[in-house]
């Protein structure tokens, strides 16, 4: 987990937390090879450079996603935001997967059902969510206004700026899937939505709000 650490100038004041699964679990939809660089490169580096940005700053004391939302709102801290929202987002999206995924609680279904008008009408909207965001950015399952919806945000964005609870996310940056299936979001989209969607992390995002 993330932490802060009044010391922050003594040690790193966040952390690149553990996946909650090995590197290979999600294999054949999302390879060993691509979780390493994803995970050990990509996260790692949003983490390294978090820490970088932040060093000797009151920016280091704030907990994670309050840093996301406090530095959305500071054009002139952009650079930490985009490190602090993409190493949150990274952490979320890492909890949204999981080796047997797929399978939703009958509490969920239920909402899925009624909010989509069925699973499979859900799963369609949410691939075709991943493949119209247009360049980088992040596909998501949220609860708004009391109902589930499937929205988009660019780049380093994220619900929980918008004051948006998400359920699940899939990244649809290219680095999610290239190696994997080249140009060919809609193909990752689909598998990692029909069979690695973490549906009890899901459920427990819904309880919490
Ligand atoms: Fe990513």
């Amino acid at each position: 987990m993330y932490t802060t650490d009044p010391n922050a100038t003594k040690r790193p004041a966040f952390e690149l937390p553990t996946l909650p699964f090995d590197e290979d679990a999600l294999e054949p939809v999302i390879s060993g090879r691509t979780m390493a660089i994803h995970y050990g490169e990509h996260h790692r580096t949003y983490v390294e450079k978090l820490n970088d940005l932040v060093q000797d700053d009151e920016l280091a004391l704030v907990p994670l996603d309050e840093l996301v939302r406090k530095t959305a709102h500071m054009p002139s801290r952009r650079d930490v935001f985009n490190a602090a929202s993409q190493a949150w987002n990274h952490h979320f999206y890492w909890r949204s997967l999981a080796p047997g995924g797929g399978r939703l609680p009958k509490a969920l279904l239920v909402r899925v059902n009624r909010d989509f008008g069925g699973y499979e009408q859900f799963v369609d909207g949410f691939v075709a969510a991943c493949v119209r965001q247009f360049g980088s950015g992040w596909a998501w399952l949220v609860l708004e206004g009391g109902k589930l919806e499937i929205t988009t945000t660019s780049n380093a964005d994220s619900p929980i700026v918008h004051g948006i609870p998400p359920l699940l996310t899939v990244d649809v940056w290219e680095h999610a899937y290239y190696l994997d299936y080249q140009h060919q979001r809609e193909t990752y989209a689909r598998k990692v939505i029909e069979t690695r969607l973490n549906w009890d992390f899901a459920a427990q995002n819904l309880r919490d709000q």
